[in-house]
């Protein structure tokens, strides 16, 4: 068995085969789990469709239009007068299944409610230019996505079956802030909204993401968990310093290539391979899914066997790549993540131009702290070198500020709005998580919940205290909905 192993050793090379580039954490909108078969046999009742609207809402000398996608499913509509509810759109491609299952779905069964599910201008298929140049991305911000959305309201309403139904918008993540912000601006459009996990400030230098990210592992897998990832990433640090200590590395990380040591960009891109695999864990994490990470930590085979291969061991499996895979840290090809007309380039625009929400090492005492290249410098060169010179740090702060000031950041005065944080999830650090934002628009923060749990259906890991707040926010949607002539005469 030892010769068959040595063997081995001696004549596969371990790794290194296949590059992958190293990518950002981006929002996982994939649609509730645990559905497939009421998928497969719903999937017929979502129907597909277009509307065309202006691409500049606040020109009225420019004639251009563009079609926005959206996708619609009338099993429970109850006719004339019966409610309209909305998910919107974020910096995703939309998904049918979100109209299949899910607290929005539940909604609309328990109401009778017609539902709809709107594309994001410049995300999925609504597209409006070939190609993501900075010229053509300024049609691309929150006033013309939100304009879109009373033009959507304003239009369907002229079906007579809509001209007396009410309005209701959820929305996760991004889109939780877009429906926040709505119901501010175009409060005659919608009755109530449901935020979830709206990290409503804007702010460009965001370390309180790690700091969640550091506190989720603490919370759900205690000292002894929070102590391996210290040592697997205080010895990454140290392996830098000597020649020997960065072939470990390299080995230990299944690097393609050494990076360049003296490149401050590229050990960022090697700095965020480590910090945006654990944020991607803390993002989508259910209760317990946290738990098997820290238990895989602990034992000396799931990840690896010193400290530093065990980080290397959790960033493969995590990130799903094969054995013969090897990542590469070069902060060129790290780039051209943000050079494609896609999803990823126009939302990384709309953090150079609006939020920023850059996750830059804390200075705290989290196991983070040492990942010293993810500075604002390096998020910021992004913006300059993929879309504009002149979009340095002054200019995105300047963007952030725009936005505090037009919403008004932690204070958004809004009335009939959900606001729905998870305590362990990264993003609620930019929220309102600890009050409610006013008298008709109560926060509810859950605890071992992470980003937009409450979107999703019902799951067997999920807390009581999570599915009492669903179930809440569901109550109270009804509340704001008025009988229809029908049901009150
Ligand atoms: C855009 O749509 C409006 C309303 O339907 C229409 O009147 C206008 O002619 C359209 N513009 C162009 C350039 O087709
Ligand atoms: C998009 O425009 C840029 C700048 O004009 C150009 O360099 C690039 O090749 C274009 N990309 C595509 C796919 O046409
Ligand atoms: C734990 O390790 C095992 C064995 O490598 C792996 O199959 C499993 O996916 C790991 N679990 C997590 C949560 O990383
Ligand atoms: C966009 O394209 C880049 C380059 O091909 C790729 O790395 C990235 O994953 C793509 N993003 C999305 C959301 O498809
Ligand atoms: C919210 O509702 C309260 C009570 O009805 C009202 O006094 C207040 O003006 C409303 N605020 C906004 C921003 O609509």
């Amino acid at each position: 068995m030892i010769v068959f192993l040595l063997l081995l050793s001696l004549f596969s090379p371990s790794w290194a085969k296949e590059p992958s580039p190293v990518k950002m954490t981006e929002v996982d909108m994939s649609p509730p789990e645990g559905f497939d078969d009421v998928y497969a046999k719903n999937a017929r009742n979502v129907f597909v469709t277009w509307m065309s609207m202006p691409l500049d809402h606040f020109d009225p000398q420019n004639p251009t239009n563009f079609s926005m996608r959206y996708m619609f499913n009338e099993e429970f509509f109850g006719g004339n007068g019966y409610p309209i509810f909305i998910m919107a759109g974020g910096e995703w491609t939309i998904d049918h299944r979100w109209l299949l299952a899910g607290n929005m779905y539940e909604m609309a069964r328990e109401n009778k409610g017609f539902q709809v599910y709107t594309e994001h201008r410049y995300y999925g298929a609504t597209q409006i230019f070939s190609n993501f140049t900075a010229e053509n991305l300024r049609f691309l911000n929150i006033d013309q996505a939100l304009a879109d959305l009373a033009y959507f309201i304003t239009e369907i309403k002229k079906q007579p079956r809509f001209a007396e139904s009410e309005v209701i918008m959820y929305g996760g993540s991004y889109a939780a802030n877009m429906v926040m912000w709505f119901k501010k601006r175009y409060p005659h459009l919608v009755v109530g909204t449901v935020a979830s996990s709206g990290p409503i400030l804007a702010k460009v230098d965001y370390p309180e993401y790690l700091e969640v990210v550091h506190e989720a592992f603490l919370l759900e897998g205690g000292e002894e968990c929070i102590g391996h990832i210290k040592r697997g990433i205080d010895d990454t640090i140290a392996a830098m310093q000597t020649e020997s200590g960065r072939r470990q590395l390299e080995q230990a990380y299944r690097l393609c290539e050494p990076p360049n040591y003296d490149d401050d960009y590229d050990l960022a891109v090697f700095a965020g391979l480590i910090s945006w695999t654990f944020s991607t864990s803390v993002q989508q994490a259910r209760p317990g899914s946290l738990l098997a990470v820290c238990n895989n930590f602990t034992d000396h085979t799931s990840y690896g066997s010193t400290p530093m291969e065990k980080i290397g061991g959790y960033i493969m499996i995590t990130r799903q790549r094969e054995s013969d895979q090897c990542w590469s840290t070069s902060y060129e090809s790290f780039l051209n993540n943000y050079r494609a007309t896609n999803n990823s380039r126009a939302w990384y625009y709309q953090t150079c131009t609006e939020y920023g929400y850059y996750q830059t090492a804390p200075t705290s005492g989290t196991v983070f702290d040492s990942l010293k290249w993810l500075n604002l410098d390096f998020y910021t060169d992004i913006c300059k070198r993929v879309f504009d010179e002149r979009f340095d740090v002054a200019y995105v702060e300047n963007a952030a500020k725009r936005v505090n000031l037009i919403f008004g950041g932690l204070e958004p005065v809004v009335n009939n709005t959900i606001n729905i944080h998870g305590y362990i999830d990264p993003w609620r650090a930019l929220g309102v998580y600890k009050n409610d934002i006013s008298e008709t628009s109560p926060t509810y923060t859950v605890n071992r919940a992470s980003h937009c749990f409450d979107m999703q259906g019902w799951l067997r890991t999920d807390t009581i205290e999570m599915t009492a707040v669903q179930q809440r926010a569901r109550r109270l949607v009804t509340s704001w909905l008025s009988k229809p002539e029908s049901e009150t005469s």
